[in-house]
């Protein structure tokens, strides 16, 4: 399948479609909203809104299951959506999208119904020390049962990943590898095509987790190479509950389901069942459909800005935050990749990040406080926590600068 860009609008900026989201009009605390954490979730333009609020009033009912209209045309929507999933990953093939509610449902699928029957006693799954916890926790169960180990390639000091280490750890007791694209707590751009080369050198199948990756500049599946990779839709601008897992068709259409229920077979008798073809196999029970929906018009939206502009807008705006971040004493920015998407964590002297946070709340200013759910990467570096501003497609100089403002006042605040 050939990817089909859509019209792209260059009428306006990347930041001038900010009126395109409603929540960004409402003041927080009497002051204009600063939104800088959409790594954590992003913002909803009203086209997103409204095609999920279009669904249930005008076409909703159950899919795959009903011989009336309504059905239909909610398969019908489903399923297009799900084109519009394979088009953004540049996917060779449709049915090798599985909606799951997000990332981290999307690396349990793999973790269960791909690694673990082909794990025993002493072989190893393959991670980098920047990974969520969506990527640690899964592979750490599937090793629970069957002795397997986890083994982790460190980051560096400025918060890469080291090749050759990677490369290194290798071996031949690896089954599996699962690299994060962007890292959620420190922005790294991991050079994932050459990392799943590396793996495919020594035999090892690969997972991308592209969370943070498919919103801030896009990825592509086949140039990357890998052969399974997930996103989540409600930080692409999307509903929450909704993701997309794509994997290698021959490798899906071996696996066993992750999860048994309706609408996953072929048939069923007490004596046994036979599973439907993926992607309807790991898809049991009623799905998220008006959420599929949804993230399909965020997929149309995202691409119609373009996620090579929006990803150079939030360089833009990465470099500006870092320079201006750099002037403030006392403050250390965690995590200086060479390559970085636009996410800049960091601590303050004597300030909790957590008393950041609620002073900054106060200043009309959104950012995340805490270990975003990256506790090695905390341990690494040395901090238990960091104050973490993300940016997204409808962010400007001026949120910048109101986080930078409001950190001035909580210098203040603190003496
Ligand atoms: N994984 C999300 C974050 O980084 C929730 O904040």
């Amino acid at each position: 399948m050939s990817s089909v860009e859509p019209v792209k609008d260059t009428t306006r900026s990347v930041a001038e479609h900010r009126g395109d989201f409603p929540i960004l009009a409402r003041p927080m605390n009497d002051r204009p909203l600063a939104f800088l954490d959409s790594a954590a979730s992003a913002q909803k333009p009203e086209c997103v809104i409204e095609a999920e609020a279009r669904c249930y009033r005008e076409y909703y009912a159950n899919i795959h299951r009903g011989v009336y209209q309504l059905s239909q045309r909610s398969t019908d929507a489903y399923e297009r959506a799900r084109g519009k999933v394979a088009e953004l990953l540049n996917a060779p093939d449709a049915r090798e999208v599985v909606f799951v509610r997000g990332t981290t449902e999307a690396i349990n699928l793999v973790a269960w119904s791909f690694v673990r029957p082909r794990l025993g006693p002493g072989d190893e799954i393959l991670i980098t020390g920047m990974e969520h916890h969506s990527n640690i926790v899964p592979w750490q169960l599937v090793c629970e049962e069957t002795g397997a180990k986890l083994v982790v390639s460190p980051v560096t000091d400025d918060g890469e990943v080291d090749l050759e280490d990677f490369r290194a750890r290798l071996g031949p007791r690896t089954k599996f590898a699962s690299v994060v694209h962007v890292s959620n707590a420190l922005g790294t751009i991991n050079p994932v095509a050459e990392m799943v080369a590396a793996a495919q050198a020594a035999d090892v199948p690969t997972l991308v987790d592209g969370a943070q990756a498919v919103p801030h500049g896009g990825a592509d599946v086949q140039a990357i190479g890998c052969d399974f990779y997930c996103f989540s839709g409600h930080k692409l601008y999307g509903p929450s509950g909704i993701g997309a897992l794509w994997g290698r068709y021959e490798l899906l259409r071996h696996m066993r389901p992750y999860q048994g229920g309706g609408e996953m077979i072929r048939y069923v008798t007490f004596e046994k069942s036979a599973f439907a073809a993926p992607p309807q196999r790991f898809e049991a029970g009623t799905p998220n459909i008006a959420g599929a929906i949804g993230l399909g018009v965020a997929v149309d939206y995202v691409r119609a800005i373009g996620l090579e502009r929006i990803g150079a807008h939030e360089g833009e705006l990465l470099e500006y935050a870092t320079a201006r971040l750099r002037e403030i004493d006392g403050l250390r920015i965690i995590g200086n990749a060479r390559e970085k998407a636009g996410v800049i964590s960091f601590v303050l002297d004597g300030v909790h990040p957590h008393d950041i946070g609620t002073i900054l709340d106060q200043e009309g200013v959104a950012i995340r406080a805490g270990h975003h759910c990256a506790q090695p990467v905390m341990d690494r570096f040395g901090v238990p926590a960091t104050v973490r501003a993300s940016f997204g497609l409808y962010n400007t100089r001026e949120d910048v600068d109101a986080l930078v403002n409001a950190l001035y006042r909580v210098k203040e605040f603190f003496g």
